[in-house]
């Protein structure tokens, strides 16, 4: 019999909702979770239908506490190894996604949580959320990227600390380190990051895929962002999009755009 899926997926106007459920475990990553999350971005990932995506969890206390522990007991090195990769190419595929992915963080976001806020483009967390890496607790280190993405974020004395020390910090803490750009009430983050992905679905869909390679680009010690992005803007000045953008601004209309 065919499991009953983990991850709830409603869609509007080319916007989609992932709201990862399994409150009993607060939302925890298994390999169900991860099965889904990444045959949701395999399928979708450069189908311009999709406009953006929202990444959030059942029920207002947790987003994602963090990787399923109770997956852990058995797991040598081999096996934690090829888990923590599994986890990163995931995350990955989130990160290099052609539509800008938001997760609407509402609760706890901790471990592989934190990991997977991270690896979204934007983040918005309700007033009621609390971020953390607390694998020290466990004798681990982060899996899914926490150490990599949190230096980028936050900078590595705060990165240092929150991994050393496992310590949560609050949405306001989060908001003034630069870990999310808004924070709500809680309840409303979903709707806020609707918001904000309804404003972008009106740009040009290849200049926001470019616009989020160009930014990841930095962060790709294999990769000249400078360069990417004259090849970028040649590549977007190339395109129908580029002239339908310029003849409406001069027309003084909207801009019907079709991703070509
Ligand atoms: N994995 C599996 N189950 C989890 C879980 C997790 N990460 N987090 C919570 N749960 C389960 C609990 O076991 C509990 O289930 P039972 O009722 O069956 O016992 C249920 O969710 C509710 O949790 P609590 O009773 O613990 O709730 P609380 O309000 O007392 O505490 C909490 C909330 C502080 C978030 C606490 O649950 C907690 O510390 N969770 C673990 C957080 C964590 O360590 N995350 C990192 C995981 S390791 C990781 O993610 C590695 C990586 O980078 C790849």
């Amino acid at each position: 019999m065919a499991e009953s899926p983990l991850i709830h997926i409603g869609e509007e106007n080319g916007i989609y909702t992932l709201t990862i459920t399994r409150p009993e475990a607060l939302n925890a990553l298994n390999r169900q979770v991860f099965n889904e999350l990444e045959a949701f971005f395999s399928t979708y990932n450069g189908d311009f239908q999709v406009k953006g995506v929202i990444i959030t969890g059942a029920g207002n206390k947790a987003f994602v506490a963090g990787a399923d522990i109770k997956e852990f007991a058995a797991m040598d090195a081999v096996a934690g190894s090829a888990l923590s990769k599994r986890g990163q190419d995931i995350f990955f595929m989130i990160e290099r996604f052609h539509a800008p992915v938001v997760a609407a963080v509402n609760g706890f976001a901790l471990g592989g949580g934190c990991e997977l806020a991270m690896s979204c483009h934007i983040r918005v967390a309700g007033n009621n959320a609390k971020f953390g890496q607390p694998e020290v607790n466990l004798g681990l280190v982060p899996g899914y990227g926490g150490s990599q993405r949190l230096v980028q974020l936050v900078g590595k004395g705060k990165a240092m600390e929150m991994l050393l020390t496992a310590d949560m910090i609050n949405a306001e803490e989060a908001l003034r380190l630069g870990l999310v750009t808004h924070v709500t009430e809680s309840g409303e983050e979903v709707t806020k990051a609707k918001e904000i992905l309804i404003k972008i679905s009106t740009k040009g869909p290849l200049a926001v895929k470019q616009s989020i390679a160009l930014i990841n680009a930095y962060f790709d010690k294999k990769t000249d962002g400078f360069e990417s992005e004259y090849m970028d803007f040649g590549l977007t000045i190339g395109s129908e999009d580029s002239k339908e953008g310029a003849a409406a601004f001069v027309e003084k209309r909207k801009a019907v755009f079709k991703a070509k």
